[in-house]
């Protein structure tokens, strides 16, 4: 186990997990709820309890991948949802994973590495790199400002910092304030959608 696992494995195993918010996300499940494609191979990385599979796998979409680097959570994802194909539950770092998807989503994983200028590059680099032609990156992203401290996440940033790690990758960057985030992080996100 490398040390990024065990950091967020014990981050489990001490209930600090106070990014989850025990269901879908109300603007996830929106924009969930006006896609008409249901063949799409759609991933979601870092997807911890990961409601928004669960209402995708739940509402016709077969092709829903998680992916996390904490077995513990692959696993009950897997025994709480006994239905989902547990081939398309994958315990892999992020940047070690290979695989090529139509739309990846994200809540709560950018947010989650330490806000360095190569990982935030890398991130964006990587999305690139597993999105198909077309492809899209869809999500919200923390705007609150960032602090110095290296420890506390989440790790927030800028709309125009982040717009300069994706616009290396994608053709093209579409970011705005939220307008249906849920209540505690009304007014603190981003809502984005990147095309590869
Ligand atoms: C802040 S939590 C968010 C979980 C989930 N998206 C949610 O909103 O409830 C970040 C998640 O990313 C996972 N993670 C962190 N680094 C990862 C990496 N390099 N590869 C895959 N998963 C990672 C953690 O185990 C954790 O489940």
């Amino acid at each position: 186990m490398n040390s990024d696992e065990n950091y967020w494995k014990d981050r489990y195993d001490t209930g600090r997990t106070g990014w989850d918010i025990g269901s879908i996300s109300t603007p996830l499940k929106a924009y969930f709820d006006q896609l008409k494609d249901r063949s799409l191979r759609i991933l979601i990385p870092g997807a911890g309890n990961a409601y928004e599979a669960r209402y995708l796998w739940e509402n016709g979409f077969k092709n829903v991948f998680i992916l996390d680097i904490v077995q513990d959570v692959i696993t009950s994802f897997i025994q709480d949802n006994p239905s989902f194909p547990s081939d398309q539950a994958i315990h892999e770092d992020f940047f070690q994973h290979e695989g090529q998807y139509d739309l990846i989503i994200e809540q709560t994983f950018f947010c989650s590495f330490p806000p360095l200028k190569n990982t935030r590059a890398a991130y964006a680099k990587k999305m690139s790199q597993l999105l198909g032609q077309n492809g899209q990156l869809v999500g919200l992203w923390f705007t609150f400002p960032l602090t110095g401290d290296m420890e506390k996440r989440p790790f927030g940033g800028t709309q125009e910092e982040y717009l300069s790690y994706f616009e290396a990758h994608f053709s093209s960057c579409h970011m705005e304030p939220c307008y249906n985030s849920i209540p505690p992080r009304q007014g603190n996100e981003l809502w984005g959608r990147f095309r590869k």
